[in-house]
């Protein structure tokens, strides 16, 4: 994994020892590399740098402030899905002329914000939600920069909690009404058309689900073109997957070649989502086995995180690699990883042969910068982790550990 490798029988990030990270900053702790960050940004930008692009970044995946900002700098936007998110994208300094805001639930005070802050599209998701933002964007004086969020119906051939663009999913408008929708939108008065919007699915390994949405994207752009309907911007969203046991995903470059090999005679700029895939293995999850416990069918590996910090495995049976810190020698053992956490939910690693493993031993948990944080709640009473950012020789803490008087802010006993 760029940026993750052994000196000797050592973990390093970069140029730092995992273990001398965890030894100042303890244990849960999730650790990132910048130059992984800079690099998966730097491959879509080069796959798309010869059309207008813009990466809005999906920050879903991870907001941390560091991160956004430093993607920011490097000339991404963000994909946003709630006032909260719009927040955490401003305050990191990302320029709201490439901020675009999906989701099927936004409220009245989400779009006031999103209209005062003049963001590049709303992303469209039911005909309600169009007839509620022209009211509210009239009653401010405004009109509202607007893309149709269409439903392809394409099998993205991922888990079914992270595929979007189904028939039955509640993601976006079908496409058999999309037409008369923008027909609609072009006579509500607080309405402006700029786009179109799609977004599949998420953690996509194979290339032909997003050939059939481009396809059908880019024929319901000329559709549109023939109705007298035309758009500045395909945002064509993100779900581009990542390596986290032997897939083999495509790559901004193969998505560009497809992409851009569609748009010939459209004269608009391309807009990406990506989340995972910029994020997911630019980050790993470090923990500590605190015991072991042998069944008579079962081996345990308790470890001081669980799904509290790492919920992808017990929410879609996620499959994350495991890294000793310090590498042993001996046999290892088949067995779970599990968490702290009153569930027999709470595991990392279930029924795999893991290394040679001793109570005090630190594992890294791989692939795991993307929806890993972002979904981290505080289950248990349970802090949430520190975040640390490696850059070269040097490490620093981009979210401080949670204390327990975290877990009480804003609470009183009345
Ligand atoms: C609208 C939209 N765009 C982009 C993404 C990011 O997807 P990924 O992290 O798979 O790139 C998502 C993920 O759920 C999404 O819902």
């Amino acid at each position: 994994m760029n940026g993750f490798d052994y000196r000797g029988n050592e973990l390093f990030v970069e140029n730092v020892p995992v273990k001398k990270i965890v030894e100042s900053m303890g244990s849960p702790v999730y650790i990132y590399s910048e130059k992984a960050l800079r690099d998966s940004l730097s491959a879509y930008q080069e796959a798309f740098s010869g059309h207008r692009t813009i990466i809005a970044y999906a920050m879903k995946a991870n907001g941390n402030l560091k991160i956004l900002s430093l993607l920011g700098k490097m000339g991404a936007g963000a994909d946003v899905v709630s006032g909260g998110e719009l927040f955490r994208a401003r305050t990191a300094g990302i320029p709201v002329e490439k901020i675009v805001f999906a989701g099927v639930g936004k409220t009245d005070v989400e779009m006031r914000e999103a209209l005062d802050a003049g963001i590049l599209m709303f992303n469209i998701e039911s005909s309600m939600e169009l007839e509620r933002l022209s009211r509210v964007a009239v009653s401010m004086g405004k009109t509202a920069p607007v893309a149709l969020r269409v439903n392809p119906d394409v099998d993205p051939k991922t888990h079914p909690y992270i595929s979007t663009g189904l028939k039955k999913s509640k993601f976006g408008i079908p496409m058999d009404q999309a037409l008369e929708e923008y027909k609609k939108a072009a006579r509500l008065p607080g309405i402006r058309i700029v786009g179109i919007h799609q977004h599949i699915g998420s953690q996509l390994t194979e290339i032909s689900p997003f050939r059939d949405a481009f396809d059908r994207m880019v024929a319901f752009a000329r559709l549109l073109k023939e109705n007298g309907i035309g758009v500045s911007w395909m945002d064509l969203g993100g779900g581009l997957g990542i390596r986290y046991d032997n897939e083999k995903p495509p790559t901004p470059k193969e998505i560009s070649h497809e992409i851009l090999s569609r748009m010939k005679g459209l004269d608009a700029g391309v807009i990406l989502e990506p989340g995972r895939s910029i994020v997911g293995n630019a980050g790993m999850l470090v923990t500590r086995v605190q015991y072991l416990k042998e069944t008579a069918v079962k081996m345990f590996y308790i470890a001081d995180a669980g799904m509290n910090d790492l919920i992808r495995p017990s929410l879609y049976g996620a499959f994350h690699d495991l890294w000793p810190v310090e590498k042993r020698s001996g046999k290892g053992r088949k067995g779970d990883l599990v968490g702290p956490v009153c569930e027999t939910g709470d595991f990392l690693v279930q029924d795999r042969e893991l290394p040679p493993v001793e109570p005090g031993d630190l594992l890294a948990v791989m692939s795991a910068g993307a929806y890993g944080f972002a979904m981290a709640s505080n289950y248990n009473a349970r802090p949430r982790p520190a975040e640390i950012l490696v850059s070269g020789d040097r490490f620093s803490v981009i979210r401080a550990r949670e204390t327990y008087q975290d877990l009480i802010r804003g609470e009183g006993i009345v």
